[in-house]
């Protein structure tokens, strides 16, 4: 990213010319002002908030509309081969060139009406792919690809049956968020463009293909699967997974498709889905997509959830058997409102996304489970966005990010989450609940199938809150919580009544007034397990780790959180008697925050370096491509 630095009194200049605050709706290009610990404050060069920085398309000249595939799947090959029809609608008449993104696909041949045409693969960039761009007939309003996917697409991964919970089938599924679409259809791949889809998958005949469409749970296994997707989705909502899967209903709407060893476990911890659907609908209108089912991925999802349309992708680690870690569920599910229905234009504006549907996920879970596990899961959240907060870049710490120059996936952060729904809080403490749902329905209903950028956003408050509360709400503060990092002062603290006694237990612990063995956990949920542990003093005693350990048996801990939190503790401490469990830890899941926090933890000695490389090594052929390139540094 280009920065270029100025000196203050420019800067004062600069800002009292045009105050980075002052955003109106015609306004699209903004002087972004970055805040850098080392190097002071600098000004980048101009920005236009509305052009997606992630994607070469050109839907301004030419939109797709709709796209009809026909893809084998080859698993010797780890190929998905076929075509992708686009249809397409020019923008302007004289646009003569289709612009579409690809990564690693090899393009055979390009037709309109059967015939020829051509097309230039420009060379990649890292980050991006590679422009594809065909030379667009006189009339016409289709054009066939004909392609194929790489093994290493990094939108893909292909499992081997040993990779599987049934060690049978092999496993194919695809992860498109932020720009992995690309990698496995040439399309225009940008959160601005909304496509129908219909497809055609073909897979070997024992196999079950599922999509982000409508899902047939009774379809035939044959090896030729049918989809539709009638409403318009941004393309990083496209997903396809291959396995030998099985569905079973969890309600009139919703039901679950997994590996048969998965599907009753997976069932009844998810049995509240229904619930979750029917109070969101309450509170928040009505659910656009017809079924809501969820899809059991194999442990290397590098993800918790996705939000697919009709079909949210989901890691197997959060199965505890006691519904413990289902606000997974909320938020995927929340994501058909906040994401799916109502978009975010560009991957700057994530956080109308992820911050949205945190805070819905937590409403939801209120609703469902009440308000002390509401309060709980706050402060848990809370205090992610903390660590992030002392341990960001404080250009990472904004809302509204600028991303140029950068690669979506290496900026993942609690900043869009946490502090979004913290934000939302804020608003909604300060005009009253009732209020503040009253504008999300119909903030959900004025966006519905839109794409919505940040500063569109602030110009809808303007006309809404900010007039209709103007003694509650100030437009510098909103402007604060999206443009300036950390959290502004006086915002929302969660509170949580039952960890204050989790609070006082810990330390009578860590104080030597109690033994381990004396603390009673029979009625601890997961949360007070998890806010216990994660707020443990950095550097614990052998004699500690040990007392906790035997009391309470946390090393075999079947709870990945709870694993993960205990695990983060022995490697700060060098607790060696866990290291066995974080071994077989790093090798059997991929998702990403579970394993990467444990990888620079150890990365930090060399001896924890090296025992995290062996892991690594041993790993990386059934790690996902995202977790590989997220953790390999650690391990170089
Ligand atoms: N849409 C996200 C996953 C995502 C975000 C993928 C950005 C790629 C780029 C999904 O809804 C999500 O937020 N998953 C979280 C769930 C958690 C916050 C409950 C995850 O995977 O941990
Ligand atoms: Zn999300």
């Amino acid at each position: 990213m280009q920065k270029i630095a100025v000196t203050t009194l420019a800067l004062i200049f600069l800002m009292a010319c045009s105050p980075p605050t002052e955003k109106t709706t015609e306004k699209t290009t903004e002087l972004t002002v970055s805040v850098s610990k080392e190097q002071g404050t600098s000004v980048t060069s101009e920005m236009d908030v509305t052009k997606d920085y992630h994607s070469f398309a050109n839907p301004e000249q030419v939109m797709v509309t709709h796209i009809d595939l026909d893809l084998t799947a080859n698993f010797d090959e780890k190929k998905l081969t076929g075509t992708a029809e686009l249809t397409y609608e020019k923008q302007t008449p004289t646009a003569s060139q289709l612009v579409l993104d690809t990564r690693a696909l090899t393009i055979t041949r390009v037709t309109s009406a059967g015939k020829d045409i051509s097309f230039d693969l420009a060379e990649a960039d890292p980050n991006l792919g590679a422009a594809l761009t065909i030379s667009l007939p006189e009339n016409g309003q289709t054009i066939v690809v004909e392609y194929h996917t790489s093994p290493s697409a990094s939108g893909a991964q292909w499992l081997t049956p040993a990779q599987t919970a049934g060690k049978k089938q092999p496993f194919l599924f695809t992860q498109a968020q932020a720009v992995h679409a690309r990698s496995f259809i040439p399309l225009q791949d940008s959160p601005q463009v909304r496509v129908t889809y219909n497809a055609t998958i073909r897979t070997p005949k024992e196999l079950l293909a599922v999509m982000s469409a409508a899902n047939d749970p009774e379809t035939e296994r044959d090896g030729v699967y049918e989809f539709n997707m009638p409403q318009p989705i941004p393309s990083y909502l496209i997903a396809l997974a291959i396995g030998d899967l099985q569905f079973k209903a969890m309600g009139p709407r919703t039901g679950v498709y997994a590996e048969p060893a998965l599907l009753e476990a997976a069932a009844a911890e998810f049995s509240d889905t229904e619930s979750m659907l029917e109070v969101t609908e309450k509170t928040y209108g009505p659910y656009s997509w017809d079924r809501y089912d969820l899809l059991i991925l194999p442990p290397s999802f590098p993800f918790g959830g996705m939000e697919n349309p009709r079909l949210s992708f989901i890691t197997p680690t959060v199965i505890a058997g006691d519904k413990s870690l289902v606000s997974l569920i909320a938020h995927e599910l929340a994501h058909s409102w906040s994401g799916n229905t109502v978009t975010n234009a560009t991957w700057r504006d994530l956080w109308l996304n992820e911050g949205f549907t945190t805070y819905l996920t937590y409403r939801i879970m209120e609703m469902i489970f009440g308000t002390d596990r509401y309060n709980m899961e706050a402060v848990l959240g809370y205090q992610d966005l903390q660590a992030d907060i002392a341990s960001l870049d404080p250009n990472d710490q904004i809302l509204a990010i600028d991303l140029r120059g950068r690669n979506p996936d290496d900026v993942f952060s609690n900043i869009p989450y946490e502090k979004g729904a913290l934000f939302l809080r804020e608003i909604e403490q300060k005009i009253g609940r009732g209020n503040f749902d009253a504008f999300l329905l119909q903030y959900f209903e004025d966006f519905a199938f839109k794409s919505i950028t940040t500063d569109e956003f602030i110009s809808y408050l303007d006309k809404t809150l900010l007039t209709n509360y103007a003694n509650e709400l100030d437009k510098k503060r909103i402007e604060d919580w999206i443009f300036s990092p950390g959290i502004p002062e006086g915002a929302p603290v969660p509170e949580s009544d039952a960890f204050v006694n989790i609070d006082t237990t810990r330390s009578n612990w860590l104080s030597g007034s109690i033994d381990a063995n004396d603390i009673v956990t029979s009625n601890w949920t997961v949360h007070e397990w998890l806010y216990f542990l994660n707020n443990m003093p950095k550097l614990l005693t052998a004699e500690q780790l040990a007392n906790l350990d035997a009391a309470f048996d946390l090393t075999r801990s079947k709870n990945n959180e709870i694993a993960h939190s205990w695990l983060m503790i022995a490697v700060k401490n060098e607790y060696e008697p866990a290291y066995q469990r974080l071994y077989s830890y790093l090798t059997s899941i991929g998702r990403n925050k579970l394993v990467k926090p444990l990888y620079r933890e150890l990365a930090k000695t060399p001896q924890g370096k090296a025992f995290a490389k062996r892991a690594f090594d041993e790993a990386k052929p059934g790690y996902h491509p995202l977790t590989v390139k997220a953790n390999q540094g650690f391990v170089e």
